[in-house]
């Protein structure tokens, strides 16, 4: 059952710490590619839920705001999204749905007052996402539903590779990339970590669905890794990696024999206690 009162969310400076850096122009495709990659399971998970017309919901770190448009269109007439994000140039507000600047880890959130709350690859780079996970469970109303959609990069092992080669360097980059998240606070194995923290948040009925699939050179992912050569370029290369490897681990991805495991993607949903 929807929640009665409109929720109020102080709009605040923005954060700081997060690896992107979201001022960059790339961070648009970034959001793109994501959106390309995710949407289908994330809005499969979401509509399991049953979230539709008169629920309120909160999607935190909202990003390019595919999922809150989504969220939107699902509670319209008389529902309305609330989209957070520290940099929320990307997001557009629309009929139900606005559009807030806010830090999930340090600005005050409404207590009891949305149906859903969700976020995707958010609190895996905030070193205090135990805090914002307390505060989005706090911010439900009984009964309501949170739902964390965040990467396992500890497992994606390359399949198979035009050469034994070009296969290590593509572990390598992966390893270069994830050690720069770790670097900038970022838990690479929060995925697998989420459904743990988020009962001892206080939730109920946990959920955790791992998704995996094989990449190749077409897939959204690859798209994702691809695009990140660019973005995070200056950090990959002082993390070791040259722009001619970075050029190289490219046409690998791109060669039309490339296979990878993604990494794994848990979806996990938990509710506040009745
Ligand atoms: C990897 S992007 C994911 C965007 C979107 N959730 C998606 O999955 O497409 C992470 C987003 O979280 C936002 N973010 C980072 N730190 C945040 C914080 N402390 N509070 C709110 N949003 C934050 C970033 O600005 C960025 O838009």
């Amino acid at each position: 059952m929807p929640s009665q009162h409109a929720p109020t969310i102080a709009v605040a400076d923005p954060g700081e710490g997060y690896a992107f850096g979201d001022d960059h122009s790339q961070a648009a495709e970034q959001h793109r590619c994501l959106a390309a990659y995710l949407d289908p399971m994330t809005t499969a998970r979401l509509a399991a839920t049953g979230v539709t017309d008169g629920w309120r919901c909160l999607e935190v770190g909202a990003g390019g705001g595919s999922i809150a448009t989504w969220l939107a269109e699902r509670v319209a007439p008389t529902g309305e999204v609330t989209a957070t994000d520290v940099n929320p140039v990307h997001l557009s507000e629309r009929p139900g749905l606005r559009v807030l600047r806010h830090n999930v880890v340090h600005d005050p959130m409404p207590e009891g007052a949305f149906d859903l709350v969700h976020a995707r690859l958010v609190l895996r780079h905030l070193p205090e996402r135990q805090t914002a996970l307390a505060a989005m469970t706090r911010a439900l109303r009984p009964g309501g539903w949170l739902q964390l959609d965040e990467f396992d990069i500890d497992y994606g092992p390359v399949l198979l590779a035009p050469s034994r080669a070009a296969g290590a360097l593509y572990e390598r980059f992966l390893a270069v990339k994830a050690r720069m998240f770790v670097d900038a606070g970022a838990d690479g194995g929060w995925g697998r970590r989420a459904a743990t923290a988020m009962r001892e948040s206080g939730l109920v009925d946990i959920d955790p669905v791992p998704h995996l699939m094989t990449w190749h050179a077409d897939s959204p992912g690859v798209h994702l890794l691809i695009h990140l050569t660019h973005h995070l370029r200056d950090r990959l290369v002082a993390g070791g990696m040259t722009d001619a490897e970075l050029a190289e681990v490219r046409q690998v991805m791109r060669h039309p024999e490339f296979r990878a495991s993604s990494c794994v993607i848990y979806s996990v949903q938990g509710r506040r206690p009745r």
